[in-house]
């Protein structure tokens, strides 16, 4: 086992890891010595497959305000966004933006040389910022470059595989342990702080738009040593994503202008939000998607997966090559359709998961010494529903936040003990599982997960299905205890990966589910058909879950939704 020390670790290497590597290299003038530690190569985290844009009030000469996008969020989350949470956030998004752009992010113009800026669902004003159809991984390449210029204040360990988060009795940071996999070796990363920016684990579904990475790594880490994680019910599911692959077609050619279409040629929006259409809030867009195909007035689909058409033809050839080319791309590359010609096969997808580690205002979690930013946090900007653009402009925002508040937390402490116990527990618990020898197979363990979640816990749920889903859930964990891994040597053990991978998501798929079973009410993209109302009066408040390791299940208490000026209302569109 081989031992290094560093002043701040970053666990991932996402829009969030990298806006807080770039804070945490200019704000410790060469005094910080960071680590940025990610599974995959830095270039290829998820981040990069980001489309539409980045969401931020920069036209406030033009009649948009910081007010008019805290309101759209405050509505768009159903009302369960913490309201101090989201103030801080839309009063940082507009530097955030300038800064990218200063640092020499290719965004799309308008023909006056201004920062261009289009609709995205739910908004009363065109605050989302772009770069054709392509942001995010233009935002990457841009802090990317601009990293560049500090390299001697950062260690990269690029496909380093973390298996353990190492804290101390007094509940302190102390390091991180993990497989690096070029090496095929142990490594305890020891540090003073560490911000975990590990992203999403919406791949516990089948249908979705997440790379395979995207399996809740950091989340399932920290909720096993007690932080607790937040609302992990509320999953989003993306209306457009393309059939059957379920690649993400940007909502961003709905804010051209683009149309959803069913079998009988109708614009059906108008049914479920007739003044917003095509870009109401994506919950109630993906429902009425739903809505549309099971009443049957969808299109017949391969393996189950009707459908309904998005048409962008009308926007015409010039538009949809200059601010949606990747859209056509894919859409040509994937099932040989042009979209200039041709309206494309869509059905809701599973997308972003709004829940995440609980965290306060700077980003830290209960635990000092640990922050965690992105999407696998939870402070919570998005409540029950994420409208659109705002999870890349959330990753610059807390980057920001967290990145300064760890750089000064770090000036001001010493390198902790290391507990030498768990670490080697750690290692015992690899070793463990790297020499199973059981009867399953993880990868049919993994397929019986994404098809329990694609049929019970979607975009429509019931108390039955649910609970269909928990005893799943379950039996699947106690079946992972059984698996049996072919492969023993631990350089690039891909095997050994996957499998602890899939621990992550069975634990915390068993979360989103409990978390979904007991809310008994509808509120944003958790819609139960046995409770359709939302209920203010019992549910207005956020889903606390720890891990309860006697049981190893999630005990689930709540907290308040913190509302400061906007009282909930009845949501219209
Ligand atoms: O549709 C999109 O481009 C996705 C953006 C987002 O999830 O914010």
């Amino acid at each position: 086992m081989k031992i290094r020390e560093h002043d701040i670790i970053i666990l991932g290497s996402g829009l969030a890891g990298l806006r807080a590597a770039l804070q945490i290299a200019i704000e410790g003038k060469g005094k910080i010595d960071l680590a940025i530690v990610s599974k995959v190569q830095l270039m290829r985290s998820h981040s990069v497959s980001a489309e539409g844009g980045t969401a931020g009030a920069i036209r406030q000469d033009e009649g948009d305000s910081l007010e008019l996008h805290a309101w759209d969020l405050i509505k768009g989350s159903d009302f369960l966004a913490d309201q101090d949470a989201v103030w801080k956030y839309v009063n940082r998004m507009p530097y955030e933006i300038l800064l990218l752009d200063r640092l020499g992010m290719p965004w799309s113009r308008r023909p006056d040389g201004k920062i261009a800026t289009r609709y995205f669902g739910g908004q009363t004003f065109p605050r989302t910022a772009y770069a054709g159809d392509k942001t995010g991984f233009f935002a990457m390449q841009t802090l990317y470059d601009s990293l560049q210029k500090y390299t001697d204040r950062f260690t990269r360990y690029d496909e380093f595989f973390t298996t353990h988060i190492i804290v101390g009795e007094d509940k302190t940071f102390r390091a991180i342990v993990g497989i690096f996999l070029p090496e095929g070796e142990t490594y305890v990363l020891r540090a003073k702080a560490l911000i975990i920016a590990t992203g999403s684990a919406i791949r516990m579904y089948g249908f979705t738009t997440m790379a395979f990475s995207g399996t809740g790594d950091g989340v399932a880490m920290a909720y096993r040593i007690g932080i607790p994680i937040k609302d992990m019910e509320f999953m989003q599911f993306h209306p457009t994503g393309i059939v059957p692959s379920g690649i993400l077609l940007t909502e961003g050619a709905r804010g051209e202008g683009g149309y959803l279409i069913n079998n009988k040629g109708e614009r059906f929006m108008k049914r479920y939000a007739e003044k917003f259409m095509e870009l109401a809030p994506r919950d109630i867009t993906s429902r009425a998607i739903m809505s549309e195909i099971e009443e049957g007035r969808g299109f017949k689909g391969p393996n189950n997966l009707d459908y309904v058409l998005l048409d962008i033809r009308h926007l015409g050839k010039e538009k949809i090559l200059t601010r949606l080319p990747l859209v056509r791309e894919l859409s040509m590359r994937l099932i040989g359709v042009d979209p200039i010609k041709e309206p494309i096969p869509i059905r809701p997808v599973a997308h972003y998961m709004m829940g995440g580690i609980d965290t306060d205002l700077e980003g830290r979690t209960i635990y000092e010494g640990i922050w965690a930013i992105g999407e696998c946090a939870c402070v919570s900007v998005h409540g029950a529903n994420r409208l659109g653009s705002n999870a890349t402009a959330e990753c610059l925002a807390w980057g920001y936040f967290a990145g300064n508040d760890a750089s000064k937390f770090v000036m001001e402490k010493e390198l902790k003990e290391l507990p030498t116990e768990k670490v080697e527990n750690a290692q015992k618990e690899i070793e463990e599982i790297l020499n199973k020898n059981g009867n399953e197979n993880q990868y049919e363990i993994r397929k019986e997960l994404w098809e329990t979640m694609d049929k019970y816990v979607g975009v429509y749920r019931d108390k039955i299905g649910l609970e269909k889903a928990l005893d799943k859930i379950r039996e699947l964990k106690r079946r992972w205890k059984d698996i049996k891994i072919l492969d023993k040597d631990l350089i690039y053990n891909t095997e050994l990966m996957n499998a602890i991978e899939l621990k992550n998501m069975l634990d915390l798929a068993e979360v989103v589910v409990e978390g979904a079973l007991l809310r008994e009410e509808s509120r944003g993209a958790h819609y139960r058909r046995d409770f359709p109302k939302r209920d203010d009066e019992n549910w207005l408040k956020h889903t606390i879950a720890t891990y309860d390791q006697k049981e190893d299940k999630p005990k689930l208490d709540y907290k308040p939704v913190k509302i400061l000026y906007w009282k909930p209302v009845e949501r219209k569109y």
